[in-house]
């Protein structure tokens, strides 16, 4: 589901009650607290994941006190002052917004169960901060509309998010992963392109299967590191911090005379790999939701290779 399904009217109406929201006194700390004060009287394991013990009273003056509650309350007003500025004008960058709020929450441990939870305490919370008589029955219906598009779009990204995390956690119990991960990674990398052995100090025409490759401490430490870093990035919870670290990487590599055109060879190398030991468990969903988590390490890794002062010619 997209944004496109809205009509124009649904927008708008929704539109002018959060700007009739907007004008009152510090709108963001009240509407913020009396949101989040709901959710957790309607779905107490969310009090978990900001820190909370599950039987804590969502009106006591602890939670209303903490700093994490305050700044959270506030995100989510932020956000949906965001969102909805984007909703008409630049449905692009609301959908990718979106999606990498959806791989965080993935990450943090909020289940799809608790968005319409989440719902909820905003409609009420919309309703006490505007008054029944604003909130009629039919803005209702629009804000469920628009609801439905926002946390339909968090929660598609959520649910791919929570494959690959999934798949990984499969992988990394296997006897050995990152060595054989990363041995048949870099083989089917190197049979794809001959040319990338010489980045690493083999003769393009050396044979993949050869001991001397298998063995070299070059090769071994690099499949190591691939895998490692992998395992790094899923753990990342913020995707400003995973960017931020792509980025880095991608210098480096720029340094290390990787071209940008090796990444989508390197991508189905990975794909190969993960087929050949997830065995049954590789299908087209899994391939998609891998599709995106590599899509976003390469590009931020390939901007930086393109920006580079350092790159090899
Ligand atoms: C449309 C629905 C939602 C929106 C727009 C939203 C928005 C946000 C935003 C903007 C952040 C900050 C992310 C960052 O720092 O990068 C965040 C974090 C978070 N959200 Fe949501 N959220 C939604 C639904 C939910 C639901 C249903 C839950 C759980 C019940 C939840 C729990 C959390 C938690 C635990 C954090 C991390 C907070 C921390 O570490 O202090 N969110 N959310
Ligand atoms: C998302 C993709 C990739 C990730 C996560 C990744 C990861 C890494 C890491 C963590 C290092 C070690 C950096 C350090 O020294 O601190 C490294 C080095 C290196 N990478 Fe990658 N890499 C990626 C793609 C590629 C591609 C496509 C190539 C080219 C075929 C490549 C070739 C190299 C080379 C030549 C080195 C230096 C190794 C050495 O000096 O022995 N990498 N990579």
């Amino acid at each position: 589901m997209d944004d496109s399904e809205l009509e124009y009217e649904t927008i708008f109406s929704v539109i002018d009650s959060w700007e009739q929201l907007r004008r009152v006194k510090d709108y963001q700390n009240v509407a913020g607290s009396c949101l989040f004060v709901k959710l957790f009287e309607k779905c107490p394991p969310a009090k978990v994941l900001f820190g909370f013990p599950i039987d804590m009273d969502p009106q006591s003056e602890e939670v209303g006190k903490s700093k994490r509650f305050q700044t959270h309350s506030r995100y989510m007003i932020q956000m949906l002052d965001r969102a909805l500025g984007l909703l008409g004008p630049d449905e692009e960058l609301l959908l990718e917004i979106l999606e990498r709020l959806g791989k965080t929450h993935a990450r943090i441990g909020v289940h799809p169960q608790y968005f319409p939870f989440m719902e909820e305490a905003l409609l009420e919370t919309l309703q006490e901060c505007l008054g029944s008589n604003s909130f009629t029955p039919e803005l209702e219906h629009n804000w469920k509309l628009v609801y439905a598009v926002l946390s339909g779009n968090i929660i598609k990204a959520m649910n791919g998010e929570q494959l690959v995390l999934e798949s990984w956690a499969k992988l990394s119990k296997m006897e050995n992963y990152e060595e054989e991960a990363g041995k048949l990674l870099f083989q089917e990398m190197f049979r794809q392109c001959p040319e990338s052995k010489t980045l690493f100090g083999f003769p393009i025409d050396m044979d993949i299967d050869s001991d001397a490759i298998l063995r070299s401490r070059r090769f071994k430490t690099h499949s190591k590191y691939f895998i490692e870093m992998l395992d790094r990035a899923l753990k990342m919870v913020k995707a400003q911090e995973m960017d931020q670290h792509m980025k880095q990487l991608g210098e480096l590599h720029a340094e290390f005379g990787v071209k940008p055109e090796f990444f989508p060879i390197m991508g189905d190398a990975l794909f190969m790999t993960l087929k050949t030991l997830l065995e049954e468990d590789w299908n087209d969903d899994l391939k998609g939701a891998w599709g995106d988590f590599y899509g976003r390490l390469s590009s931020q890794m390939i901007a930086a290779i393109k920006a580079s002062k350092n790159t090899k010619q």
